[in-house]
């Protein structure tokens, strides 16, 4: 079937469905609660929706550790939900992708019990080894979210390997029989109507034979022998030649350490196997891999990640936009300023809206909702968070251990979207899963609907603006001034239609900078977050857009 690749016109919303809306009550966001949302989701200007996963789990990653690939979490609202979801989204002309997480499953699975009990053919499902003489571990490789990736089986009497957290056993994709697991819940769901999936850390599924011992690497040990390993490229053709070639659906790759050359080979519009890929450069510009590794944010980093990729995949393959989403603390907090929320909010949103590629926005980062800091240590829920705190930094004075949590954890995303000023700011009339953030009086979307010039407003303007200008699809990116450490500047031009857009990245009044060729006076502003402006200097986290057209 041709690919129309209709993605490429689209703004997708991203709904991490714990703390989306509560539907009925039990203090657990669901798709009954999505369903009563689709149309503010719609206003914003976005066309489709990726569900973190809503399939049955026991939660240990909330969802990531899935228990039944073919059917809905009867917390959600079951199938029966989702099908009005599904309904609702193509009523209104949305797409809607679901999460594909397939490089292991949750130890619930009724595959890893049976794995487990060496029950045919489930018995070669996972990564089992027996273990070295004298208690060692199969290899040296660390998981990404519990110590060392190996956990001892009891009832099998053997060790499995986990990259993530203990309750999420790894899949053994060299089994063609799990590959065709894998294409069975793809069909299941395409045939459904679903538009495509957002593929879980899918360059990790293929290990390098032999599981061997990995070097040093500041981060995750392991990570070079199962990260893009041998086998990836065939694995991910054989799924598209089987099931994605044959519907109008499209792919979204997570590939943590991935840059723009490696990316290519996934996603070349010619040769690739998938459409578009989510990379971490953009989230790395004030830590060092991770977030738990935190740095200064520095904004050259942050610039020359953004336009290595706008200029790397230039012609060849598409971008996907992000600044937020479960994964990483909130944006503003870290990149912005919480001081100036709304101007650094709309900075943001300027900085990565005006790019060549398909934004995605998450849940809550369109009000500008901050960073969460609980009271408590106890008050986590995220597994890698729970872990990381109980086993470092232990000599750190308690309040700088909490410290830490609050710049580091996912946890800090991911407290209910702040619907109104009302008791549990709107998502629950029940007891919320995870507390809500104390500013919710200040910050929620009630509020912000009112207000003309608040950040959701501005949202909506820039995001029906970037789908009215050709040259945000088709133009020629190009930074200028890319040692500034203040400003973020750079244009989009196509033969007839120039775009300038400047984004200042500091509390301090800044000089503005023209690139030379471009007379603003001869534009016409066509965004901006200040209503008074000087024709040197830019206000705090000032921001403008100008439009040329010939
Ligand atoms: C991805 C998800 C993350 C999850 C992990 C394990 O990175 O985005 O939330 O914990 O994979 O599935």
């Amino acid at each position: 079937m041709e690919r129309k690749r209709w993605y490429k016109d689209m703004v997708f919303y991203q709904i991490w469905p714990r703390s989306f809306k509560d539907g009925d009550g039990d203090g657990m966001g669901d798709l009954w609660g999505v369903l009563e949302k689709l149309d503010y989701i719609k206003s914003l200007g976005c066309d489709g929706i990726w569900f973190s996963p809503i399939y049955p789990s026991p939660g240990a990653d909330c969802g990531y550790d899935i228990a039944d690939y073919m059917d809905i979490a009867p917390e959600f609202g079951g199938m029966e939900a989702f099908k009005k979801v599904l309904e609702g989204c193509h009523e209104r002309g949305m797409k809607l992708l679901m999460d594909l997480v397939v490089n292991h499953t949750s130890d619930e699975h009724e595959w890893f019990e049976k794995s487990r009990r060496r029950i045919d053919p489930y018995t070669d499902y996972y990564i089992w080894r027996p273990g070295e003489k004298g208690g060692k571990l199969p290899n040296n490789w660390d998981s990404n979210f519990e110590g060392k990736a190996w956990t001892y089986d009891e009832v099998r009497g053997e060790y499995y390997l986990h990259l993530f957290a203990i309750k999420q056993p790894d899949l053994n994709m060299d089994n063609p029989l799990v590959r065709e697991e894998v294409k069975k819940i793809l069909h299941f769901w395409l045939d459904m109507g679903v538009d495509g999936f957002r593929e879980d850390v899918i360059t990790y599924i293929s290990k390098t034979e032999g599981l061997p011992n990995d070097r040093i690497f500041p981060i995750y040990k392991g990570m070079r022998k199962y990260n893009h390993g041998p086998h990836i490229h065939e694995y991910l053709s054989e799924f598209k030649r089987d099931v994605f070639d044959k519907y109008d659906c499209f792919t979204l790759a997570e590939a943590p350490l991935v840059w723009p050359k490696r990316a290519l080979k996934y996603i070349d519009e010619e040769k690739g196997q998938i459409d578009m890929m989510i990379q971490f450069q953009c989230e790395t510009a004030d830590c060092l891999f991770t977030d738990w590794l935190p740095t200064k944010f520095k904004l050259r980093k942050m610039k020359k990640a953004f336009s290595d990729w706008q200029y790397k995949l230039s012609g060849k393959a598409w971008n996907m936009l992000y600044i937020e989403n479960h994964d990483h603390p909130r944006i503003i907090s870290r990149y912005g300023s919480e001081k100036y929320r709304t101007e650094s909010g709309k900075t943001l949103a300027v900085t990565y809206l005006f790019q060549q590629g398909t934004p995605f926005l998450y849940q809550g980062q369109e009000i500008g909702m901050l960073n969460w800091r609980p009271e408590s240590p106890e008050m986590y829920e995220d597994v890698q968070t729970v872990y990381n705190y109980n086993h470092t930094n232990l000599k750190k004075s308690p309040e700088e251990r909490l410290k830490r949590l609050w710049r580091c954890s996912r946890d800090s995303a991911r407290t209910p979207v702040q619907w109104s000023a009302e008791k549990n700011a709107g998502f629950t009339t029940g007891t919320p899963w995870l507390p809500v953030n104390e500013n919710y009086k200040e910050i929620n979307v009630e509020k912000e609907e009112k207000d003309p010039d608040s950040l959701l407003n501005f949202y909506r303007k820039a995001i029906a603006l970037r789908k009215s200008l050709p040259a945000v699809r088709y133009g020629e990116y190009r930074e200028h001034f890319h040692r500034s450490k203040k400003l973020y500047v750079y244009t989009r031009e196509t033969e007839s239609q120039k775009l300038l857009v400047i984004c200042s990245f500091t509390e301090k009044p800044a000089k503005i900078k023209i690139p030379s060729g471009y007379n603003i006076e001869k534009g016409e502003l066509i965004l901006a977050n200040y209503k008074e402006r000087d024709e040197k200097i830019l206000k705090p986290y000032e921001t403008r857009v100008y439009l040329f057209n010939s």
